[in-house]
């Protein structure tokens, strides 16, 4: 499903690039529930952003799905990510001023799917993370889990095949952790949604089926 060969990835600091990726190879097949784990600022949100087609790489190629990221336009790029996969960040990201139910509708929104027919999946994925009773609720109402299931169903609404959670539980307290873990679990082995979870907890990476280490530029297998 996923195809990285010798990504690597620089960045400007001022007059001097600084290489972050220094030759990533990486293949995720479909079905898997995947922990990448690594220190702060090795390089994690960055390769989950090439991922998710939010970056490109300098060099190095990438598929998804058998489909080369480079050679798009941005908004084919928009529209590949759109359809495919489902983000979660450790912040939810939620917008304020929406209701939880309008949050979970946005993928749908900007893919044109009919009012009715997006608030019936809206509700439906908030059920799916155990949050209808909250659906009229705004996320500065909700605790920091049920902003986090919120930011899931979002995720989901669009029925993606993958899921990109950038240390989705970074923010919330450990019996928090375990429950948003648990359904990432349950998405994984019950929807057979692919799973690609960036923690610097080993012991959320021990819960999945394999985990893989970034250091030095470069992910090697646990
Ligand atoms: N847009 C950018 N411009 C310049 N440098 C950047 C940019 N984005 C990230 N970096 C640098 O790249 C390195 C890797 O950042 P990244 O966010 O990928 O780390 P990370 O592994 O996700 O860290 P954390 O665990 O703290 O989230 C850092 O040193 C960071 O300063
Ligand atoms: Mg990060």
């Amino acid at each position: 499903m996923i195809e990285l060969r010798d990504i690597h990835k620089s960045y400007m600091l001022g007059p001097v690039e600084v290489e972050i990726l220094k030759g990533v190879d990486l293949t995720v097949q479909a079905g898997e529930l995947l922990a990448i784990l690594g220190t702060s600022g090795c390089g994690k949100s960055t390769l989950m952003n090439i991922m998710g087609f939010l970056d490109t790489p300098t060099s190095g190629t990438y598929s998804f799905n058998g489909t080369m990221s480079h050679g798009y336009t941005d908004d084919e790029l928009s529209r590949i990510r759109n359809q495919n996969i489902g983000f979660v960040f450790q912040q939810f990201n939620l917008l304020g001023k929406l209701t939880a139910l309008d949050n979970v509708c946005l993928p749908l929104i900007y893919r044109g799917t009919p009012k009715r027919e997006r608030m019936d999946r809206a509700m439906e994925m908030l059920g799916r993370v155990g949050m209808e009773e909250r659906a009229l609720h705004r996320p500065s109402e909700l605790s920091g889990g049920q902003q986090q299931r919120v930011a899931i169903a979002r995720a989901l609404c669009g029925q993606p095949s993958i899921i990109l959670a950038d240390e989705p539980t970074g923010a919330l307290d450990t019996n928090t952790s375990n429950e948003i873990m648990e359904l990432f679990m349950a998405l994984n082995s019950r929807e057979a949604i692919t799973v690609i979870l960036i923690t610097h907890d080993p012991s959320l990476a021990k819960r999945c089926k394999r985990s893989v280490h970034m250091k030095d530029g470069r992910v090697t297998e646990q």
